[in-house]
């Protein structure tokens, strides 16, 4: 089974926070991890922060969402494809059209810009939604579950890689996607008694045992005193299965 990396979110609010999280976790030159860049970063300053962390020779799992009119998202995954990020996102609920659209821009980018070809991840349902959500707002019929399990097939069936979701949807969506079908997994917690704002959390070995491809962590590497420390046995724990 393909494993990545642990992709640490770097949810800060100043480029100098940023920066100074960039050059500590560039200390580890053993492993490189791949840095997840989010709207947060990425709306306050731009294209220049994939730079600064492409320079530092890391992986980038540029996390937008994108979300709109077939032709609008395959404008902009064009321009994305030419960043020579590795992870980019999308969501499902955008439908068949736009998924392919997402897709195809993205690869005409990439070829443009000579980088290679990006993993396209799905957003399926925000684990902010319920299934109360579900029912009385968006006025779906299924439960949480059966609508992941709906958008990871759709996802697979347009061509993207995976989706991101949460450890505990793996097994639910391994049962309706093929092997190779990535799943990459946020919530996770090296101490489940710390879970901050997450509602359902498990550790890297947890997710490692529930078939996570990749692990998404902020807060238990950003905010720890020594984040390579920090890093370093939660990926450890993900990718070798040892605590
Ligand atoms: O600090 P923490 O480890 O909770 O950060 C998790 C990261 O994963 C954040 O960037 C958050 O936005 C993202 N994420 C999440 N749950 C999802 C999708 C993304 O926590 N369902």
């Amino acid at each position: 089974m393909e494993r990545f990396e642990p992709m640490v979110a770097i949810d800060v609010d100043t480029k100098q926070a940023a920066l100074k999280l960039f050059d500590e976790l560039a200390n580890d030159t053993d492993h490189t991890p791949i840095v997840k860049i989010g709207m947060e970063l990425y709306y306050a300053f731009g294209p220049g922060i994939v730079r600064e962390a492409k320079q530092r020779g890391f992986k980038i799992f540029l996390d937008l969402k994108l979300y709109d009119i077939p032709n609008t998202v395959k404008r902009a995954m064009t321009a994305i494809g030419k960043m020579g990020v590795s992870f980019v996102t999308t969501h499902a609920a955008g439908g068949s059209e736009m998924l392919q659209a997402a897709k195809t821009g993205l690869a005409e980018g990439a070829k443009a810009a000579g980088c290679p070809m990006p993993k396209l991840l799905a957003i399926t349902e925000l684990t902010s939604i319920d299934d109360r959500i579900l029912h009385e707002e968006q006025h779906v019929d299924f439960s949480l579950i059966e609508a992941v399990q709906n958008y990871a097939q759709l996802s697979e069936k347009n061509g993207l890689d995976g989706v991101v979701c949460s450890a505990q949807e793996v097994k639910a969506i391994r049962e309706v996607t093929g092997p190779d079908f990535l799943c990459v997994t946020p919530g996770i917690r090296p101490n489940l008694q710390v879970h901050d704002d997450q509602k359902r959390v498990v550790t890297p070995q947890q997710a490692r045992e529930l078939g996570s491809n990749g692990i998404v962590v902020g807060r238990p590497i950003t905010l720890a005193e020594d984040p390579v420390s920090a890093y370093q046995t939660i990926r450890q724990a993900f990718m070798e299965g040892e605590n």
